[in-house]
């Protein structure tokens, strides 16, 4: 194969000074400390730093990859988005879109599987795990390592965090760049760089046991009534330590779950109580987690409430930024066409 033409420092639509951070979540319509934890908040922070411009994504065509929950990603979008938006992510100058809004997303999917090999998909771990666990895999779960390549080049992403889990997926997208690149002969897409969060542990569950997520039902939502986050604060795991004994912060999962959103002040007094022990049990451990979680997100309760019934007020927030991330995909769409000497027939 021959070397792709350089174009020497070629960057596409990346704006010089400022890095390009793209991440796409999965709509899912009760997002947990866990999300916030491993995706939401560190997607809000990079949004808040002037060096980076984000660009996140609710990932709805991944959505419908899973059969059981297919009508989920179409209603659960609004409320994904309404979330970032309530906790603070920033929108000036950062993009908050949703994928089935680009259909240029699934044109350059379809560039890139031609220059992809059926063998690197099918060496993919979620689709050989359903293969492992007898499940009848959909082709759309087979493309799904495609897709996900798509979202990343079209928007001409630079750094693109995701969790351990998705570290394959991120080889592959570098590998259909590179493949896709020299079939063509020119840099037409740019290659991403992964920024796998190894250092964020995962966050545990109700159960103290296994991580938290919605697949285990162990979850502590982020927008629930307070009587749901009390509710489910009286399930977390304990020892059977008593009053006054002192008790190990690391092993207590009621600590473990605060440090996840709480503020340092309400860490540092949890963590001494714990330790000292004297006339703190874990009924006033939990009791002091609901009056955090209530303080944090409490208050943004009422304004995501209020997105969920409006809309059309989000929508018209976040659209400045839709019409950025459109120009970046026709770009790229543009330049695939022209390196594959595709012309339109359109008068
Ligand atoms: P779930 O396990 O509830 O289905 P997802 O797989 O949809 O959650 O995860 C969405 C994002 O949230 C991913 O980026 C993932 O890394 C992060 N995440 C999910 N659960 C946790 C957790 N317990 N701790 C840290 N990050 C998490
Ligand atoms: N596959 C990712 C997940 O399950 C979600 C996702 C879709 C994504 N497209 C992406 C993440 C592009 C980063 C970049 O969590």
């Amino acid at each position: 194969m021959s070397e792709p033409k350089s174009r020497g420092e070629f960057r596409g639509t990346r704006i010089p000074g400022r890095r390009r951070v793209l991440t796409g979540i999965k709509p899912t319509g009760d997002l947990h400390l866990g999300n916030y934890l491993g995706a939401i908040k560190p997607c809000i922070d990079s949004s808040r730093d002037s060096a980076s411009e984000v660009i996140l994504f609710c990932a709805d065509w991944h959505g419908l990859t899973d059969k059981n929950r297919i009508f989920e990603p179409g209603t659960a979008s609004i409320p994904c988005l309404a979330v970032f938006l309530c906790l603070g992510f920033q929108i000036e100058g950062n993009s908050l879109i949703l994928q089935s809004d680009f259909p240029q997303i699934q044109e350059n999917a379809w560039y890139l599987s031609c220059a992809t090999a059926v063998g690197m998909l099918e060496r993919a771990h979620a689709y050989k795990d359903a293969i492992a666990n007898g499940k009848v895999p959909s082709a759309g779960l087979f493309y799904y390592p495609v897709l996900m390549a798509s979202d990343i080049i079209s928007f001409d992403s630079e750094v693109v965090p995701v969790g351990k889990d998705q570290a394959q997926h991120l080889e592959y997208a570098s590998d259909m760049v590179k493949l896709f690149n020299n079939m063509v002969g020119a840099d037409v897409y740019l290659e991403p760089k992964p920024l796998t969060q190894e250092e964020t542990p995962l966050l545990v569950g109700v159960d103290g046991e296994r991580k938290m997520s919605k697949s285990y039902g162990n979850t502590i939502p982020l927008f629930a009534p307070k009587k749901e986050i009390e509710k489910r604060a009286k399930e977390i795991k304990t020892d059977s330590k008593g009053l006054d004994d002192p008790k190990d912060p690391q092993t207590c999962a009621i600590f473990q779950i605060l440090k996840s959103f709480g503020s340092p002040e309400a860490v540092a007094y949890m963590k001494e109580r714990l330790e000292k022990g004297t006339g703190y049990g874990y009924g006033h451990a939990k009791k002091d987690f609901v009056d955090e979680h209530e303080r944090v997100f409490g208050q943004k309760r009422e304004l995501y409430e209020h997105y969920l019934k409006n809309p059309r007020e989000m929508l018209e927030k976040i659209e400045p930024g839709f019409a950025r991330a459109e120009s970046y995909a026709n770009a790229s769409n543009s330049r695939a066409r022209e390196a594959l000497k595709l012309t339109s027939f359109r008068l």
